[in-house]
């Protein structure tokens, strides 16, 4: 990343100094960081503050003879492979939308024939205002990627999306489209559950399922490869953690679905994990023995539901996908479930074709409230690329 070159717009907003942390891990990742600080954001950070770290000069003013003479304006703009706009503030994101050009930071995005990246910081309002949601639509359809913004509580002392993505997350961002643009799902965070959950039945027995955790694991991959940030919540299995992916490992249903809850905020859910769904009432505290006085009776009780918890949770990641396994009548089945759940696609596979479940291979349908897909059978890895292929269009 050496020669990777950022220009770098910080806005007037409450969270410019956050840009600051940003900017040291870019040059702590070698990369060179060109500043343009606009008035307002230099009442949030000094030129001095920003330059320091930057190390190099602080560009504000479009009508400066020393700038122009410098570095006129156009070529500012042409100067970097990246020009990343953080804070975006909503002032900046209706200039971009509208192709204003009545500063250096709005001339700057409109002469520039690089990438941008937005990352919004805003109070709650205004983002949900209908003025910043068109010019976020517009500025989408232009092809600017956006990191952000975050829900949480704001410096105004309100609650809501409209907080700066975290410096790592944008720099993750940034570091995904300074290595060739294809990692679409830079800067956005997913929750994949895989493999079955072993619910005890005394300290020696497990009630579980033969799922091999193969598919959840393609998807973390996947997903990963084009920029995700992963968080794999894994049931017992032996499989190798993919590369880049933080794995929690979990036994039962309830443990998985706190890992999932902890996990939260996240832009996608995956529940492909072969949830219980029952335990047993009580855990004997000693191995069961055999009496002479026949079997012992085994009392289930049903466990949380995690597809459905998620698809309704407060913080519920856009796009929320569940798996169906099924042994008859898979893409009926299928779409009880997406109804049933609240979820957005069901991916529903026959489990009853020889080599699918704990195999390589999956056939699958994908089910959405648009209709059925339905997939020709292929290795897991391949379903899963294609499905986060998929997944990415809806961050486009
Ligand atoms: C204390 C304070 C905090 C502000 N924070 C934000 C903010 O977080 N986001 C935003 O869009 N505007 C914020 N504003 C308003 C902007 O500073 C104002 O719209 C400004 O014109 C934006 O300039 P820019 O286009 O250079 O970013 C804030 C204003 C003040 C006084």
């Amino acid at each position: 990343m050496s020669e990777k070159r950022v220009l770098l717009i910080v806005g007037g907003g409450i969270a410019a100094y956050k840009s600051l942390e940003l900017v040291r891990l870019l040059r702590k990742a070698g990369v060179g960081v060109r500043p343009i600080l606009t008035k307002a954001g230099a009442e949030f950070v000094t030129p001095l503050s920003l330059s320091a770290l930057c190390e190099d000069r602080v560009y504000s003013e479009l009508f400066s003879l020393t700038d122009e003479a410098e570095m006129g304006h156009i070529e500012l703009s042409r100067s970097a492979d990246l020009v990343v706009v953080s804070p975006a503030t909503a002032d900046l994101m209706a200039k971009a939308a509208n192709g204003l050009a009545g500063d250096l930071a709005a001339t700057t995005l409109l002469a520039t024939d690089k990438p941008v990246l937005m990352a919004p910081a805003m109070n709650v309002r205004m983002w949900e205002h209908a003025a910043t949601r068109r010019n976020f639509a517009t500025l989408k359809a232009d092809g600017v990627h956006f990191v952000g913004p975050d829900e949480g509580p704001m410096a105004c002392g309100e609650y809501g999306y409209g907080r700066l993505a975290e410096p790592p997350e944008i720099f993750e961002a940034i570091m995904g489209l300074l290595a060739g643009g294809a990692k679409p799902l830079a800067g956005k965070s997913a929750i994949i559950t895989a493999g079955p959950t072993a619910e005890p039945i005394d300290p020696v027995r497990v009630l579980t399922n033969r799922s091999s955790g193969k598919q959840g694991f393609a998807i973390a991959e996947a997903l990963a490869e084009l920029g995700c940030r992963v968080t794999l919540v894994a049931g017992p299995v032996s499989q190798p953690t993919p590369k880049g992916v933080r794995r929690v490992d979990v036994e039962t249903a309830r443990e998985m679905l706190a890992a999932c809850e902890a996990a939260l905020p996240a832009d996608i859910a995956v529940c492909v994990a072969a949830v219980s769904d029952w335990r047993p009432e009580s855990v004997a505290a000693t191995k069961t023995k055999k009496t002479g006085d026949g079997p012992p009776t085994l009392s289930l009780v049903e466990n949380p539901d995690i597809l459905a918890t998620l698809s309704k949770a407060a913080k519920r990641p856009k796009l929320v996908v569940g798996f169906a396994a099924e042994t008859n009548d898979v893409e009926a089945y299928a779409q009880a479930k997406l109804a049933r759940k609240g979820c957005d696609w069901i991916v529903a596979n026959d489990v009853s074709i020889a080599g699918t479940m704990g195999g390589d291979d999956n056939a699958v349908s994908i089910v959405t409230a648009a209709g059925i897909e339905r997939w020709d059978r292929a290795p897991k890895s391949q379903v899963a690329q294609k499905l986060a292929q998929r997944m990415a269009e809806e961050f486009k």
